[in-house]
């Protein structure tokens, strides 16, 4: 039996010898003849998301590290509902983009953007000792071997992480994205007026924010762990490189979807702006009160609990179905979904040859700023949990930018930041 059939995930961890810390740079270059010519000019991290568009430009200020020029956020659809707008998804993003740079006051012409989700293939191999550019060769002629699409179908991009302890193996990161989908993501930066210079995969991008802003050391193993709108990625870092990633497409829309649902089934109006306000009024369940019943607790105690909380807020007592008891009860069931994925995920990459004890979860994305959603994750993880500052590293020209607005929507710029780097640190 194929070991990817065995698998039956997206995922390939390889063993062999940790490598040598390696900034990685995973990247499919859509332009790379002309990247000479390009290479001079200012260039933007855009990260189109599912829910925001999110545009940053950042520069390099000598010895002294980086400098946040300028940044630009729009939301594709107006408070998240996409049935309140008639225009089809790719209009609907390029005029997100549109707004996200005027917002911004950005002027830069190139971008570094990236994709996710279950159309792009991560996979980490391991291949006899060569140089690497036979490692690229062999690959276009290997790869279908490693991918579950055709490669003609596929645009592909290899990095080598290091080697085996004796020295006759590389492990290799494999990525393939399907043309269709990078046609589409490069169609609409153009209409956007942008010049594609790279595209990135989400999760390595928000890996390469962390790096830059945290260095961390050699023997740390971590997750880095982005929630958005619609996916959650994972990316297993340790040995100063990359080890495991995955998209999950469970994330913040999930839960607003659900919770329009439920109320819908409880015959209470809801339209998607009540459903996401609550999901921001109600957070994460509170730690406190899951000790209090207990993990293995009843569905029943558990919802006694909600709404003896929701109660004490308010000073209002709530029945059973009370929009506020339903969300809370939501939240509940698609965090437990979401966390049960991360578990697996980081159970898998442990449960390697190679694989190591993750030491820490660092958590970002939009659904990062969820109350309380740091506490449960440490909780239910039983690790470490620290919300990651996209800009820990980086100045920012605060006379010029919307401190307020940078201040509030911070936790959304990591892909960005870690986009934007990637031309800055080249
Ligand atoms: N205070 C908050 N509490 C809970 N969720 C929040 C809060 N603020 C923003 N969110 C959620 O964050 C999500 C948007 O995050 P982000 O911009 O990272 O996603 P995206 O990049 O557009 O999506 P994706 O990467 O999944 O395609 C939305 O689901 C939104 O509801
Ligand atoms: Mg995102």
């Amino acid at each position: 039996m194929n070991l990817l059939q065995w698998l039956g995930d997206h995922v390939l961890i390889v063993g062999g010898a940790l490598a040598a810390l390696i900034v990685l740079f995973l990247l499919i270059k859509v332009l790379s003849k002309k990247k000479s010519f390009l290479g001079g000019k200012a260039a933007i991290g855009l990260d189109i998301g599912s829910s925001h568009v999110k545009a940053v430009q950042i520069r390099r200020l000598g010895k002294a590290g980086f400098e946040l020029e300028r940044f630009g956020i729009a939301e594709i659809y107006p408070d998240g509902d996409r049935s309140a707008v008639t225009m089809s998804e790719s209009e609907a993003k390029v005029d997100a983009i549109r707004r996200a740079l005027a917002q911004g006051k950005i002027t830069a012409k190139q971008s570094i953007s990236s994709v996710c989700g279950e159309s792009i293939i991560v996979r980490y191999i391991q291949l006899p000792n060569m140089p690497e550019e036979e490692i690229r060769n062999a690959l276009r002629w290997e790869a279908e071997e490693y991918i579950p699409f055709s490669i003609e179908d596929v645009n592909l991009d290899s990095v080598v992480l290091g080697k085996s302890e004796d020295g006759e193996k590389v492990d290799v990161l494999l990525v393939a994205a399907k043309k269709d989908q990078v046609n589409a993501h490069l169609e609409l930066i153009r209409s956007a007026g942008l010049t594609p210079l790279y595209v990135d995969v989400d999760s390595f991008a928000f890996l390469n924010c962390y790096e830059i802003n945290y260095n961390p050391s050699v023997t740390e193993t971590l997750a880095a762990v982005n929630i958005g709108a619609e996916i959650t990625s994972i990316n297993i870092y340790t040995g100063g490189v990359s080890r495991f990633s995955r998209d999950i497409p469970i994330a913040g829309n999930t839960i607003t979807r659900n919770i329009q649902q439920k109320l819908t089934q409880a015959k209470m109006a809801a339209d998607w702006a009540t459903a996401e306000r609550l999901k921001i009024q109600e957070g994460a369940p509170d730690v406190a009160s899951l000790e209090s019943i207990g993990t293995g607790g009843e569905d029943m105690s558990l919802l006694e609990t909600i709404r003896g909380t929701v109660e004490r807020i308010t000073g209002e007592d709530l029945g059973e179905n009370a929009p506020e008891v339903v969300a809370g009860r939501v939240i509940r069931s698609t965090l437990g979904n979401l966390v049960g994925e991360i578990r697996r995920s980081i159970q898998y990459f442990e449960n390697q040859p190679n694989g190591r004890a993750v030491q820490k979860v660092v958590i970002g994305g939009g659904t990062a700023q969820m109350k309380n959603l740091d506490k449960f994750l440490a909780h239910e993880l039983n690790l470490p949990v620290e919300t990651i500052d996209p800009l820990r590293r980086i100045m920012v020209k605060s006379r010029e930018l919307n401190s307020a607005l940078l201040e509030s929507s911070k936790l959304m710029l990591g892909v960005g930041v870690g986009l934007a780097l990637r031309k800055v640190v080249e």
